[in-house]
């Protein structure tokens, strides 16, 4: 004979449900700011920072459809502020030549580390990955100093 569930398996798992639904209502800010003037830099950068950085440093993030499901959404998004915080292209122009300096040398420094993109982003985005050419291309821009 089957066993039946116990109950209190049921109730958990009800539990579990009813809190999942729950923290969908919770809001999540997922706006893309109008971009400012964004940043200038040759075609072959921009290229490989709008592939790998500008869904986090920008506002012209691509929210995943998974960016809509509570609690992957409140990480997701936090990441996007923190990372906007820290290094917004969307807002480039508006820093002054010694931000810019500071930030280049941030940018610099996260290429070399290889912290940059964060890993967990890449591993559901492999085209996010730097590629040794890619990386190279950055280096050489971020050392030319803009
Ligand atoms: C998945 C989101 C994400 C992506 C993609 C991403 N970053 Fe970040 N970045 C962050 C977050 C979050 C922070 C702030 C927290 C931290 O320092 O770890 C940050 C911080 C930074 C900082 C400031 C670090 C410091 O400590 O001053 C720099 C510079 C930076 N990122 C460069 C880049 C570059 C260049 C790329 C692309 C090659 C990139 N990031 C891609 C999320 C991201």
């Amino acid at each position: 004979m089957q066993r039946p569930v116990p109950r209190k398996t049921f109730i958990g798992a009800a539990l579990f449900a009813a809190l999942f639904l729950l923290i969908q209502f919770v809001p999540v800010d997922r706006s893309n700011p109008e971009v400012g003037v964004d940043l200038m830099a040759p075609v072959g950068v921009k290229e490989i920072l709008h592939r790998s950085c500008y869904d986090c440093h920008s506002h012209e993030t691509r929210w995943p459809w998974y960016s809509r499901l509570a609690p992957v959404s409140w990480w997701l998004a936090k990441h996007v502020e923190e990372g906007r915080a820290d290094l917004n292209f969307s807002q480039w122009p508006m820093f002054d030549m010694e931000a810019r300096g500071h930030l280049m040398r941030d940018i610099e420094k996260q290429l070399t580390d290889g912290t940059m993109p964060l890993r967990g982003y890449t591993l559901g985005h492999r085209e996010a990955r730097l590629s040794d050419p890619d990386r190279k291309v950055l280096l050489e821009w971020t050392r030319a100093g803009y």
